[in-house]
């Protein structure tokens, strides 16, 4: 009987990025090119953002995650831009000598013990994808042999990543239609969707410990915080733009756009196939619970604490603190410092999450400036 072999983990297109990168950093060992480190940083063509979306080895690299970095424009980033506009990868053989020694970051990268580095952009048809970051302990690691060995596993790379990225886009692009088919987008304003999005990726990149969690969870909270309330597509007219307060019945069915929520993205995660892709758990979160509260007193479940995802209660507080700051039928707009004063009483009655609260009140340049409508182009 013929041997058999499970199949190479890298062949399942379930598996996460991050994870995908690990298998292959594991295999370029065996190349012994001391590649310590493995990043994808995306590219976001709709804002022009780039953000970290995996990430191997030690914390940091060129442009990419160390421990201050945060979404940035890649129009800020004219190296990138050029690799971009040549279709050319960067080989940085001797670190030590061809980085500015006056420049933190790369005193920094150098104390990461990296000697050399490869970047790639990464194309997918026409449009960049973002870029692949191979950082070596070693000068000179990134000769004609070892790119010659590398491609092979970098291709692979390349297909993995474009692949996570089309299923993530579909995604994406159906539920926005079915928001443009439902006509919610001009309703509930598509400049909400844009800013509960931008609130949501701006607390969770100031959350105390935003280190520790996955690469890419700032930048699906902010893809996936858009949909929180796509399950209104379920809700007749006449409550969903009843201009004075909801009767009893009314509020109820109001509410119940959460479990239609849920139910819709149910359905489009698993015509997709993407039911068992880690990342799409954040987007279930968000919409399941963006109305729950800490003290067990939200809908549609009554979860408490920690039952209620942090996901969930990122979103919370940015859906709340928008629709206090912002005109809608049955009330005026309340000023900023109202606002605050009211996501702190929350906190106090134990509704809200402090942390989030007081991680969206922690930089009131980048607040206000998605409040005014000025950072829809700009890092949360
Ligand atoms: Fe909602
Ligand atoms: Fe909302």
């Amino acid at each position: 009987m013929a041997p058999s072999f499970p199949l190479p983990s890298l062949h399942d297109p379930l598996l996460p990025l991050q994870e995908q990168l690990r298998v292959v950093q594991q295999r370029l060992e065996a190349l012994d090119l001391g590649i310590t480190r493995i990043a994808f940083v995306h590219h976001d063509a709709h804002t022009d953002l780039l953000a970290t979306y995996g990430e191997t080895g030690t914390e940091g690299g060129p442009e990419s995650s160390h421990p201050s970095f945060e979404p940035r424009a890649l129009a800020a980033v004219p190296s990138l831009g050029q690799l971009r506009d040549g279709r050319q990868a960067r080989v940085l053989n001797d670190l030590e000598r061809e980085l500015d020694p006056t420049s933190e970051h790369s005193r920094w990268l150098l104390a990461q013990g990296w000697r050399a580095s490869l970047t790639l952009p990464l194309f997918n048809r026409h449009s960049l994808l973002g870029f692949l970051f191979l950082d070596s302990t070693r000068a000179g690691a990134f000769d004609p042999r070892a790119m010659a060995a590398l491609e092979p596993h970098l291709e692979v790379l390349l297909l993995r990543i474009s692949s996570h990225f089309s299923g993530m886009a579909s995604l994406h692009g159906t539920l926005q239609l079915l928001l443009e088919i439902a006509d919610l987008r001009d309703r509930e304003t598509a400049a909400h969707m844009e800013r509960v999005s931008l609130y949501s990726r701006l607390i969770a990149l100031q959350l105390d410990n935003h280190q520790q969690r996955p690469a890419d969870f700032s930048e699906n909270i902010y893809r996936f915080a858009a949909f929180h309330d796509v399950g209104k597509v379920g809700i007749p007219d006449r409550i969903l733009l009843k201009p004075g307060p909801l009767c009893r019945e009314e509020r109820l069915e109001m509410e119940s756009h959460v479990l239609i929520g849920m139910a819709l993205v149910e359905r489009v995660i698993a015509a997709m196939e993407l039911e068992e892709d880690g990342s799409v758990d954040l987007l279930r979160q968000v919409v399941a619970h963006h109305h729950e509260r800490l003290d067990g007193s939200g809908y549609p479940a009554g979860l408490r604490g920690e039952e209620v995802s942090l996901a969930g209660r990122i979103v919370a507080v940015a859906d709340l603190y928008d629709a206090l700051t912002q005109a809608r039928a049955y009330k005026p707009a309340f000023s900023e410092s109202h606002a605050v004063q009211m996501l702190r009483s929350m906190v106090q009655a134990g509704k809200l999450d402090g942390e989030c609260v007081e991680a969206l009140l922690l930089n009131d340049e980048r607040r206000q400036a998605i409040l005014l409508g000025h950072a829809a182009a700009q890092p949360g």
